[in-house]
């Protein structure tokens, strides 16, 4: 079982690519099926992946990352832009202007974070956390992805960076008195 880091490595590998093919059809005037069948499963796990990350990955860099506080609040600010930018094509007929704009507001979004997320939360938890850590949390993240292939029945709402970080700390340690213990527990389960 490859361990989390490269799992998450492997679905930005995977979304560049199909940010490209995505070009490749803007390129060949395809029609807004063919753009749609690229699209739904690009803007399915554009949203998957970071709901997967906010529960699996991004508690456990918090708990045993060195200064993880920062570039954690940083990538819940960036996956709600980049949830925002899907949702805006979701809401525009496929192939409109609108539709790109949200496409390209998700892609540039994504495209800045991914850059970010490698080289700080996930060389982070390299330095940071056991191999056997990392390899449990992988099967995880798979389980969760192969369970999920869409957001159905999840909650995908944008999330606040400050209270996520308080509620994840809460449950670290729910006995540290500088904690405001926001939603104790609450984490458990989404
Ligand atoms: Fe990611
Ligand atoms: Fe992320």
């Amino acid at each position: 079982m490859p361990d989390i880091t490269t799992l998450i490595l492997d679905d930005h590998a995977w979304f560049r690519r199909q940010f490209a093919a995505l070009d490749e059809l803007q390129a060949r005037d395809s029609d807004p099926r063919e753009l749609a069948r690229l699209w739904e499963p690009l803007a399915a796990r554009l949203d998957v992946h970071a709901l997967a990350e906010e529960k699996i990955f991004y508690p456990q860099l918090l708990a045993h990352g060195e200064d993880p506080e920062d570039e954690t609040l940083d990538a819940i600010g960036d996956h709600n832009e980049i949830r925002d930018g899907v949702a805006q094509a979701e809401r525009s007929p496929v192939g409109s202007g609108q539709w790109w704009e949200g496409v390209w507001a998700a892609r540039r979004a994504n495209d800045e974070h991914m850059g970010e997320e490698e080289n700080e939360g996930l060389a982070n938890f390299r330095l940071n956390a056991t191999t056997g850590l990392r390899e449990s949390l992988g099967r995880q993240f798979a389980e969760f992805l192969d369970a999920h292939p869409t957001t159905a029945g999840l909650d995908n709402s944008d999330k606040d960076p400050e209270a996520y970080v308080d509620e994840v700390q809460a449950e670290i340690d729910p006995s540290d008195p500088t904690r405001d213990g926001l939603g104790i527990g609450s984490l458990k389960g989404k």
